[in-house]
């Protein structure tokens, strides 16, 4: 199995620090942020990492990861000569993965706490179709917002709904089939001109083909000034609370 991670994109929401350096590449605590995702791809038992970024910043990421062996893992470049969207990036991975291969898809701008592994597991004992991660948050305007029908099962995912249906948010942890591919090159790019991760998303939604669990642990989308603090004082915490075995900061 492989794994995408995306670390491309403009990161708008965190100018000026985006204007001199890539996202993924500023500082959560002791290590940057990208180093967290090679880390969880890792720690989820897959070795192959596609890592999307733009032309800018690759260098950053080459110099950083190397071929991801001090991860555990072997890392193939892609670049997304320009930030066209989620789903844009992802569409760059085809060559690399076969027909019938499932692959997870992670936004390196997802910080998580628990290890991915049994997600991937159960992921990889369901036929096809693909899955994705909920989590319960106090402000899912921000996010992708799931609609559930009667028998639980998401029918749709609204993006950045002005009034969410519910309190869940659609994580930037994805699992995808090999199917994903021909449903990238129908869809449209959306008003903001960007190939849509939910429009993707919805069309295995509309084909009763997409599956959720709720992520457990502590989770946040590192892609604004308060999220991006909050991030660093998590992983403070959690380090200096295994740098004393465990009991806590
Ligand atoms: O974090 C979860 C959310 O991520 C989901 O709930 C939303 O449904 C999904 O659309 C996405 O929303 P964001 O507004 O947070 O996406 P953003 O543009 O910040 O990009 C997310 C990641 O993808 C980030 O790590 C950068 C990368 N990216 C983004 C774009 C647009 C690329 O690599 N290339 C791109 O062209």
């Amino acid at each position: 199995m492989k794994a995408i991670v995306l670390a491309g994109g403009t990161g708008t929401r965190l100018k000026p620090l985006t204007t001199i350096m890539n996202k993924h590449m500023l500082p959560v605590y002791n290590y940057p942020m990208i180093h967290y995702a090679i880390e969880k791809i890792a720690e989820a038992g897959i070795h192959d990492v596609l890592l999307v970024t733009g032309r800018s910043s690759a260098g950053l990421f080459v110099d950083y990861l190397g071929n991801g062996r001090e991860f555990g893992v072997s890392i193939t470049y892609l670049i997304q000569e320009e930030a066209g969207g989620i789903a844009q990036a992802l569409e760059l991975a085809k060559p690399y993965v076969k027909d019938d291969e499932k692959f997870v898809m992670l936004l390196g701008d997802n910080l998580v706490e628990k290890s991915l592994r049994p997600y991937v597991e159960d992921y990889n004992r369901q036929n096809e179709g693909a899955m994705v991660l909920l989590k319960q948050v106090p402000d899912p305007e921000r996010y992708g917002v799931p609609v559930f029908g009667k028998d639980g099962k998401i029918v749709y995912i609204a993006e950045k709904p002005a009034k969410p249906e519910s309190y869940y948010c659609v994580t930037g942890v994805y699992m995808y089939d090999g199917s994903v591919f021909d449903i990238i090159a129908s869809i449209e790019p959306s008003a903001r001109g960007e190939l849509e991760i939910t429009d993707v998303n919805n069309a295995y939604a509309a084909a009763g083909k997409l599956t959720y669990r709720v992520l457990e642990g502590w989770w946040t989308d590192a892609g604004t000034f308060d999220s991006l603090h909050e991030a660093a004082a998590f992983m403070r915490r959690k380090q200096l609370s295994s740098r004393r075995g465990g009991k806590g900061s």
